[in-house]
């Protein structure tokens, strides 16, 4: 080296970055704010401080791709960030179709922890805990493994049409659209759990079909001409411009064969939370309504909450926040915007111009 001085690795630690690296395992934990004395300043304090946090534990495991993003629900929004409501942001609102429903369950805080070592989720959990002590009350905690060639429990590769260079950015980072709000991404996440001798029970071919790729070599299939669509078709969302809009998933398997228990723990990363809304509403309503996706004949959701990670600049600013959030941020009582800039799906017959067919425009979709 030219000046005789040595360069430091450096630690690899980051915060609220959606497009944080693929890892070993991971944490997916929900909080719900409590009503002790003094919770949401409790709350308040711990997330200005996460980037400190995360550096005391990431540190000790530099080359472990540690990773840490907060999302904020909707409900609690207002009264803890003190600032505009994010345009989309509203609560996971539940998608109902004629078989299979995805259930809207509680969740004010979703701490996304991800490292290459357990150790390292583990010991951030636990320190974060401690400090926001009373102030919450966990509603779900799930320990997510890499399984294999990043497959699902399903035997099949997950993630693959993920968006990738600046595609990923254009995904899930929010823009100039919604300006208190550019640099942050929302977030949707739902615990699946698996029958997974039904699912085995099937062929190899009647599997890939249910997917759109094939098992073996994760080679995407043709869509089908007519009929049943495959999964990746349902969950792709076309707007009336035929623009495609992608989201990042970073889906993990979790649970174990002793307690019966084992499933997918899906996470989404979006631009715009219509997108990934859209897909559920494909997913579980189908595309003609009637022909859900198949995969849900074989995956149960038990949860789904909707959030959204600000940047990590408006998390350490926290504490500073005024006091006064403007009225009109209630999720409660005021109507969610709509962004002005965004492509909307809809057309002018009513209907949703959505990749091959044309789905009925629902009731609470078309906000
Ligand atoms: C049990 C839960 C789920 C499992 C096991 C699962 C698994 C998979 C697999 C194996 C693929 C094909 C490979 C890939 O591109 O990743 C895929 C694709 C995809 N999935 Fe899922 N998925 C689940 C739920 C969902 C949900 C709830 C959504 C959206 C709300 C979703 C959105 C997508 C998208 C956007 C693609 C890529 C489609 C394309 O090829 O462009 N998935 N999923």
């Amino acid at each position: 080296m030219a000046s005789g001085r040595r360069t430091e690795p450096r630690a690899p630690i980051s915060v609220q970055s959606a497009d944080a690296p693929l890892t070993a395992t991971a944490i997916f934990l929900v909080l719900s704010v409590s009503d002790a004395a003094g919770a949401l300043d409790q709350v308040r304090s711990t997330l200005a401080d996460i980037t400190g946090l995360a550096k005391t534990v990431a540190f000790r495991g530099a080359d472990a791709a540690f990773s840490c993003t907060v999302g904020i629900g909707a409900t609690i929004w207002a009264p803890l960030m003190r600032r505009p409501l994010p345009a989309e942001l509203r609560p996971f609102p539940g998608f109902h179709g004629a078989a299979h429903v995805a259930p809207s369950t509680p969740g004010d805080l979703l701490f996304h922890v991800r490292a290459d070592r357990r150790d390292l989720c583990f010991e951030f959990e636990r320190l974060l805990l401690s400090q926001l002590r009373d102030s919450v009350h966990v509603e779900d905690e799930t320990v997510g493994f890499r399984y294999f060639d990043v497959r699902d429990l399903l035997g099949f590769v997950d993630g693959t049409a993920n968006p990738i260079g600046d595609d990923l950015h254009e995904a899930t980072v929010v823009g100039d659209e919604d300006p208190m709000a550019a640099g942050g991404s929302y977030v949707v996440v739902q615990k699946y759990t698996h029958q997974l001798d039904a699912w085995n029970a099937l062929s190899a071919e009647d599997q890939e079909a249910i997917m759109g790729r094939s098992k073996a070599d994760n080679v995407e299939l043709d869509d089908a001409p007519t009929g049943q669509k495959a999964h990746k078709t349902l969950a792709t969302v076309i707007d009336e411009n035929g623009e495609e809009h992608d989201i990042l998933r970073d889906n993990m398997p979790f649970g174990s064969p002793a307690s019966g228990e084992v499933g997918t723990y899906f996470i989404a990363y979006a631009r715009n939370l219509w997108v990934v809304e859209q897909m559920l509403t494909r997913m579980f309503v189908g595309d003609p309504p009637g022909m859900h996706d198949r995969l849900l004949d074989f995956s149960t959701a038990v949860t789904g909450s909707t959030f959204f990670v600000p940047p990590v600049d408006v998390l350490s600013d926290l504490e500073h926040a005024p006091d006064d959030p403007p009225e009109s941020d209630d999720p409660g009582t005021a109507p969610v915007a709509q962004p002005a800039a965004r492509p909307r799906p809809s057309t002018s017959d009513g209907s949703l111009g959505i990749a091959a067919g044309r789905l009925t425009l629902l009731e609470g979709l078309d906000r």
